[in-house]
């Protein structure tokens, strides 16, 4: 399968906080997030896999800032690596100022999808080749945050995990 670029799998999608996102704070929803981050990161993992995918894990979900009513929030999903059937989406989280529009990084959430076929049984998909600096990071630092996933999933021994053997001393 021929590799492919992390910007051929992005999706973006640019959305209005209304009052049904909100909380009594006129917050947005951590939950309403999730759901939008799981969307986009989905549309990112078939774009890459052409496949129905699903997702095994949300590894890591921050919350930096509050997003307001009435803020527009865009969303951008990339898969930073693919393994055997696996891909991991990280999703970029920017609030739009409404003035100037300038864009900050309110979150960045890290999925990781399987690819399945009609049983649900995992398939192979192509491999991602980095493009940029920032695509290169997260691809190094990928295969980590897998093993790490896997460990707290219970799936895989912290002996086993090359990549994270000295954090875990006391399991050798
Ligand atoms: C995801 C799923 C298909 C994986 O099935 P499985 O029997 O664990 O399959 P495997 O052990 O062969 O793992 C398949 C791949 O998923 C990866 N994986 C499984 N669980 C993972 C986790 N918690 N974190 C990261 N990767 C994970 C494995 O490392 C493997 O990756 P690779 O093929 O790229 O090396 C299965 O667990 C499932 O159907 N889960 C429910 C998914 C779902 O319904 N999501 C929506 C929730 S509402």
């Amino acid at each position: 399968m021929k590799p492919k670029t992390p910007k051929e799998t992005e999706a973006v999608s640019t959305k209005i906080v209304l009052p049904n996102d909100t909380n009594p704070l006129n917050h947005l929803f951590g939950g309403r997030l999730l759901a939008w981050m799981d969307e986009i990161a989905y549309i990112s993992a078939n774009r890459h896999s052409r496949r129905v995918a699903v997702t095994a894990s949300i590894n890591n979900v921050s919350f930096n800032q509050p997003v307001k009513l009435g803020d527009t929030v865009t969303l951008k999903a990339k898969v930073s690596r693919a393994f055997s059937s696996s891909m991991e989406v990280i999703i970029d989280v920017y609030v739009e100022n409404k003035s100037t529009g300038e864009q900050k990084t309110s979150n960045q959430a890290i999925y990781t999808f399987v690819a399945v076929d009609q049983f649900n049984n995992p398939i192979e998909v192509p491999q991602i080749k980095p493009e940029t600096e920032l695509e290169t990071e997260r691809y190094d630092a990928a295969l980590r945050r897998k093993q790490l996933s896997l460990i707290l999933a219970g799936k895989l021994k912290p002996s086993e995990a090359t990549e994270l053997k000295a954090l875990f001393t006391d399991y050798n």
